[in-house]
Parts: C-alpha cells; sequence; structure tokens
C-alpha cells in the first residue's frame, strides 16, 4: 500500500476501534477481549424517596466517587426506581455547599433534575475508569421489598421496557455505562416452568432483547437460562448474604463455613462448568465481625478459589441497616476491615482507562 492510504488505512482502524467491547465469554467478563477483572459496589438511592444516591447530604459526589476510584474500585452498579427513570423528579436531600469542611459540595448539581444528577455521576465516575450498572431496583421509590416479578399491577411489562428503552436512549454512547440489571432479585420468579405471568428467564429475554439491539451493553440476570440473540451478552449475577441479612438452617450446622461451598455450588456455581456466561456476584456483603464475618471470608475464598472473583459489593452507603457500608455513619471514614477483604479477593482490579489504551495502541501498531 502507498503511505497516504497506509495511513488512512490505520486512522480508519483506530476510529473503528475507538468503541469499547465489554463482554461475557468463556465463562468471564471481557473488556476489548482482554479479561476484565471487575471491582464492584453498589451505591444505592435513585431507587428512594430522594431521587439521587445518599449521602449528598454529607459529602461531596466526588468525594464518593474518588474514595472509590482510589481503593481501586473499576465499577458501581446504581440501583435505582422505574418511577424515577419516567418520572425525572427534582431530588431532595443534597447539600449544595454546606458539608462540613467542605464548602463547595454539590453545586455542580443545582437545580438539577434526578436524570440530570444521574448523567453528572455517570461522567465523572467515566474520568475516574469506573464503569456503571443500571440496576432497576423497584418500581415505586422504596418499594423493593413488594416487587417480587419484574412488573406489577401498575408497572407493565410495556412500562418497565419503556423505562429501560429511555436509559438505553439516553445512554448508549455513554462510554462507561456497560450493562443493566433487569430486575433486582424476583423472588416470585419461576425459571423454565411455561408459566409466562413468572417465568423470569423469558422476561429477561424479551426486555434484553429491547436493549441490546441498539446498544453495547451487557445484560446481568438475576437467574440462569437465559439466551439471547447476540453471543456474549448475558451476565449470571447472584445475590448472597450471611447470617446478618437472614438466619438460614445451614449457618447453624456443625460444620459450617466448610459446609457453604456445596451449598454455593448448587445455587449458582455450578454455572462455570459451560464456560460460557461470566457469573458475577450482583449483592454480597455485611459486618466483618462475628459470624457474618466467617461467613464473609468464606465467600471471598470461595469466589477466589473458583476464579468467579467479579462482584459487586453491597454496599457504599453506611445507612444500610443490616449490612453497613464501606464508608462509616460519617460518609467519610473508610471501614478498613471491610476494605480489606475486598483488597484481597480482587488483588489487580483491571485499570479501565489503561485497558483502553492498551488497545488502541496494539491497534495502531498493527
Ligand atoms: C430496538 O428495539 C426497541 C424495542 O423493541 C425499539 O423501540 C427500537 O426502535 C429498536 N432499535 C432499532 C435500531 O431497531
Amino acid at each position: 500500500m502507498r503511505a497516504p492510504l497506509l495511513l488512512l488505512f490505520l486512522m480508519l482502524i483506530s476510529l473503528c476501534s475507538s468503541a469499547i467491547v465489554y463482554s461475557s465469554e468463556e465463562g468471564v467478563l471481557k473488556i476489548n477481549k482482554k479479561r476484565f477483572y471487575l471491582k464492584g459496589a453498589s451505591w444505592f438511592g435513585f431507587e428512594t424517596g430522594v431521587s439521587t444516591v445518599h449521602g449528598l447530604w454529607a459529602v461531596d459526589y466526588k468525594f464518593i466517587v474518588n474514595f472509590l476510584a482510589n481503593n481501586k474500585f473499576n465499577a458501581v452498579r446504581l440501583p435505582f426506581s422505574l418511577d424515577m427513570v419516567l418520572k425525572d423528579p427534582t431530588p431532595t436531600s443534597i447539600n449544595f455547599g454546606g458539608c462540613s469542611g467542605d464548602n463547595q459540595c454539590n453545586l455542580d448539581l443545582k437545580g438539577l433534575r434526578s436524570l440530570e444528577v444521574l448523567d453528572k455521576i455517570i461522567n465523572y465516575m467515566g474520568t475516574k475508569g469506573i464503569v456503571v450498572l443500571l440496576d432497576l431496583h423497584s418500581f415505586e421509590p422504596d418499594a423493593f421489598g413488594s416487587n417480587g416479578l419484574w412488573y406489577d399491577s401498575s408497572h407493565s411489562e410495556a412500562l418497565v421496557i419503556q423505562g429501560w428503552r429511555k436509559l438505553a436512549d439516553r445512554y448508549r454512547n455513554t462510554w462507561n455505562v456497560f450493562a443493566i440489571d433487569v430486575k433486582n432479585e424476583p423472588f416470585q420468579g419461576t425459571w423454565n416452568t411455561g408459566n409466562l405471568n413468572t417465568d423470569f428467564n423469558k422476561a429477561s429475554e424479551r426486555i434484553g432483547e429491547a436493549i441490546i439491539n441498539d446498544t453495547n451493553w451487557l445484560v446481568f440476570v438475576e437467574g440462569t437460562a437465559v439466551r439471547l440473540s447476540k453471543p456474549g451478552r448475558v451476565v449470571y449475577s447472584p445475590h448472597t448474604y450471611g447470617p446478618n441479612v437472614y438466619n438460614q438452617p445451614y449457618f447453624s450446622d456443625a460444620s459450617f463455613p466448610s459446609n457453604m461451598p456445596r451449598i454455593w455450588d448448587k445455587h449458582f456455581g455450578f454455572i462455570r462448568i459451560f464456560r460460557d456466561s461470566a457469573i458475577v456476584t450482583g449483592e454480597w456483603g455485611g459486618s466483618t465481625q462475628g459470624k457474618n464475618g466467617i461467613w464473609l471470608n468464606a465467600y471471598a475464598n470461595y469466589l477466589k478459589t473458583n476464579d468467579i472473583t467479579d462482584n459487586f459489593v453491597w454496599c457504599v452507603n453506611p445507612n444500610s441497616g443490616d449490612t453497613g457500608g464501606l464508608l462509616l455513619d460519617d460518609w467519610r471514614t473508610p471501614d478498613s476491615n471491610k476494605l480489606a477483604i475486598l483488597a484481597k479477593l480482587v488483588e489487580n482490579p483491571t485499570n479501565v482507562l489503561d485497558a483502553i489504551k492498551e488497545s488502541h495502541l496494539e491497534t495502531n501498531d498493527q
């Protein structure tokens, strides 16, 4: 090829490769076809009455994002309610310029509606190499405990898809929005029974298809047996908790915690043998003390032993009654014991910004 043509060719390749490809294949997550070691946390609030992430009454949103980035978190799961997306209210409980020790806090959020606040937070996370999982946690604010399916009497499946489509239209080109969590904890759901009103695997396929046709997003499903028309898009995302959240009988077994790996295998670990969709723990966490602490360490060991360490710990927020947070009640002091367990679990989280730069360089070198 003549030199000017070659140059043009290289420029075209590098333009094409500027799209970041997230995938779930060979049993693991990948970013631009290389292993993506994900270290994540949930930061809740958009699914509650204040219609924004919690903690902004105490600190600047950038403080929390920086705290996460400094501790090598490269992913955040943001729970929201369908009503928040559809109605886009004005958020409350944001302190503008009056946080203790920070008179500049959250000033750039002043006057914004919920989705505009979400834009700001997602964009700032992008500058820190943090990717975002959007999680449909409930239909109405503060209602997660009563929404056991992917629809209810006042929110049809069509309305749910409309909400997801609104987010797809808004964030399709936002590079660090990488996935949706179809519906948080569908505890009244069934899998592959043929009952269209309760089969969550089928609902996940319908909702997933409505999103992947014009986004490059992954589809996190809190369940199994899901097939999408595009390869590499399904992520299986179990939630599991220790005795402080719900005291399962097997926590009282004489062999606890060595009885746990067999139980986790049976619940979701078996999926690894298919070497297909990745398993990413979507929620787990809680106190590092007492029996819950024993459970926490046992689960971390299980994930490590089985090379399925990608996880979103619940949660950043200290105001989660049964788990506590990564931050203590002042929203400033880290829970260093918890951070130590997570640092040991994902020792080398992918530096997303470096991963993107590297794949550009490689393409340009060819
Ligand atoms: C993708 O599917 C959705 C839902 O069916 C539809 O509204 C949208 O127009 C489709 N987009 C494209 C590009 O076909």
